[in-house]
């Protein structure tokens, strides 16, 4: 892996899978950026206090970013369990705003990963209004527009996630004449704090069948790490304006249910 002493700007490093990110840079010598709202203590050669839902703060965090800068990981997140408008500015306007600030200072052939999830992959349902966001670049009138549309609860959260794809895919190719990628991943259920959570909120059910079908178990955050790692490797410069399923095999019950068989439990 390309990483020794590479810069890697990764928000959300203060648990989950933030955290085994910054760890799994960390150890293949890339010097970590870390952002978040909250304290973190490890993994990071820099850490910068950030909210993501102040458009101030993000500011703030910019200025003492200093380059060059070889990666960025959009991986901070809230569920759908607080506030829609808080929903709204963590998980799509901050990593907007963060990323569209940082792609012109991005290096040559830089990587950036935008986490989104498998609660995104009815996104092509919603391209519709979702543009119309996207069309809003103003932060203030694109939360406006938000709030027209009154949503609440895991819908919001939905909805978010779908926005970081079509965003990724979109902006994919500002930057491309310089070699800068721009992804999307979409972790299934995942064991960290948020998780806890998404059970309360979304219904054992569904997540349960989906661990059935992922081999029995949920991803560890390191496993959603590694892949993150292998979207930002240099080595994967044609890859680019798409969105990576990292959920152990568990999105085949929800597109082909009456054809997907589970599979036997994972040997470890
Ligand atoms: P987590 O709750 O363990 O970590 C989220 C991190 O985001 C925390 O360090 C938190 O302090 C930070 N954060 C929250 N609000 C912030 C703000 N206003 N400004 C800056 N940082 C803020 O959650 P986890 O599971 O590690 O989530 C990482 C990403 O993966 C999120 O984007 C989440 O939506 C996504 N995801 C998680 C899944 C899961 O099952 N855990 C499934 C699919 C996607």
């Amino acid at each position: 892996m390309g990483f020794k002493d590479k810069r890697i700007v990764v928000t959300g490093v203060s648990s989950g899978v933030g955290q085994a990110t910054a760890k799994a840079l960390q150890e293949v010598g890339a010097y970590v950026i870390g952002l978040d709202v909250k304290p973190a203590h490890d993994h990071c050669d820099q850490f910068v206090l950030c909210d993501l839902s102040s458009p101030i703060s993000i500011d703030a965090a910019l200025a003492v970013i200093e380059e060059p800068i070889h990666g960025l990981a959009n991986i901070a997140g809230v569920p759908g369990s607080l506030p829609a408008d808080l929903v709204f500015k963590v998980n799509f306007l901050g990593m907007r705003h963060l990323t569209s600030q940082l792609l012109p200072r991005l290096t040559d052939n830089a990587s950036v990963v935008n986490i989104a999830s498998t609660a995104a992959t009815g996104w092509r349902k919603h391209k519709e209004i979702s543009q119309c966001i996207l069309a809003e670049t103003d932060w203030e009138a694109c939360l406006a527009q938000f709030n027209d549309l009154a949503m609440s609860g895991p819908a919001t959260y939905d909805f978010t996630k779908e926005l970081v794809v079509l965003y990724t895919m979109l902006v994919s190719s500002r930057e491309r004449h310089r070699g800068v990628r721009v992804n999307s991943l979409s972790p299934g259920a995942v064991h960290t704090p948020l998780l806890q959570i998404f059970y309360e909120t979304m219904g054992d059910e569904l997540l349960q069948s989906l661990k059935t079908q992922a081999g029995g178990r949920d991803a560890y955050p390191e496993e959603i790490a590694n892949a993150i790692l292998l979207m930002l490797d240099p080595k994967g410069y044609w890859i680019n304006g798409t969105d990576l399923i990292v959920d152990g095999g568990a999105e085949v019950l929800m597109n082909l249910e009456e054809f997907a068989k589970p599979p036997l439990p994972l040997a470890h």
